[in-house]
């Protein structure tokens, strides 16, 4: 897997099991792993990987 936040050295798997935990926007990811909380360049990756798990409907919810 590659790494999806550079800043933090998580992998996209370990965002993922974020994911699959109950996070369930960029925020939630943010607040459990620090993915996403430095430089940002990685939220687009998280987004992605949000969409992939089907989480983003929780958010379009909300
Ligand atoms: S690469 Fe994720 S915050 Fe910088």
């Amino acid at each position: 897997m590659a790494i999806a936040c550079s800043c933090h050295g998580l992998r996209d798997a370990e965002v993922v099991e974020v994911i699959r935990e109950g996070a369930c926007s960029v925020d939630d990811v943010m607040d459990t792993c620090q993915a996403g909380g430095n430089c940002g360049s990685c939220v687009s990756t998280i987004e992605m990987l949000l969409a992939v798990e089907g989480a983003l409907d929780a958010v379009s919810a909300a």
